[in-house]
């Protein structure tokens, strides 16, 4: 395996640009190949065959860039995909679920911690059994929050509507006392503020992609896969979507300004 080859991430939209972001700051050496899967999303309210069938597909078309390990930054397909594909792959393959739930674990005070997610994620009940694995104490709520995907993927994170809309999802982790909030789904980090604001100051918010990327780096240094060399500006971070790609561009432009030089759209049902 190539050591300077690019690590492979993919989402169902511009969610996983939130990993991406985090891997770029952690790791400024590596290449990276983003897909994002915008002619399907939303991945959150689909059934386990379809995001797995989609999730194959997509490793498919990464393999075919030569990547050296796979970054699954999506909540819904970690949950209902990776334990499958991994076993398939014969590369590595992480997802978020881990390592978001162990941050939470750690940060709690109280034992009380509220996860917010897709319906696909809370119902796989993947983070409350992760968490429970770690801490059996832990008492854990989930919440769907099956409209914030369309609002982060119109643009709306300061807007009136998010906020209505994020504070009647909130209610319910508010009534049980949560002191760390779990943002479950990579599109959230980006209505963090909202979040915040609504939770208050005292309740922690855990953005699983800081410890996905510390968890790919220790990874790629486990298996001797750490970049060594230089990689050329112009093809250091490649990006691919489904569909939509310019508008893919632009929105992934105000997320990480100066690396999205343009946005290839693929047809990922050839894969
Ligand atoms: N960003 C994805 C996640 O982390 C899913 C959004 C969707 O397609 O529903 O769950």
């Amino acid at each position: 395996m190539d050591r300077n080859a690019p690590i492979g991430v993919f989402d169902s939209g511009v969610g996983g640009l939130t990993v991406a972001r985090e891997i770029m700051r952690r790791m400024p050496g590596e290449r990276i190949v983003y897909f994002g899967d915008t002619a399907r999303l939303p991945y959150g309210s689909k059934s386990q065959d379809t995001v797995l069938r989609y999730s194959r597909q997509i490793i498919r078309f990464l393999m075919t860039r030569q990547v050296k390990a796979i970054v699954i930054a999506c909540n819904t397909a970690s949950a209902y995909a990776l334990k499958t594909v991994e076993q398939e792959t014969e590369i590595p393959v992480i997802g978020v679920i881990r390592a978001g739930a162990r941050t939470a674990v750690q940060a709690t005070r109280n034992g009380k911690i509220g996860v917010i997610g897709t319906e696909a994620t809370i119902n796989s009940g993947l983070y409350t059994d992760t968490m429970k694995e770690m801490r059996p104490d832990i008492q854990v709520t989930g919440k769907a929050c099956p409209l914030f995907v369309p609002l982060v993927e119109e643009g709306l994170f300061h807007d009136s509507v998010t906020d209505e809309i994020a504070s009647r999802y909130l209610a319910e982790l508010k009534s049980r006392f949560v002191d760390t909030v779990v943002l479950g789904c990579t599109h959230y980090p980006l209505i963090r503020s909202t979040l915040r604001r609504l939770m208050g100051e005292d309740v922690t918010l855990v953005n699983p992609a800081y410890e996905t990327a510390a968890e790919l780096e220790e990874l790629l240094e486990r298996k001797g896969l750490t970049c060594t060399g230089e990689a050329d500006p112009e093809e250091k971070y490649r990006f691919y979507v489904s569909d939509l790609a310019e508008k893919f561009t632009a929105f992934a432009t105000s997320i990480l300004p100066d690396q999205v030089k343009e946005t290839k759209k693929i047809n990922i049902e050839e894969y």
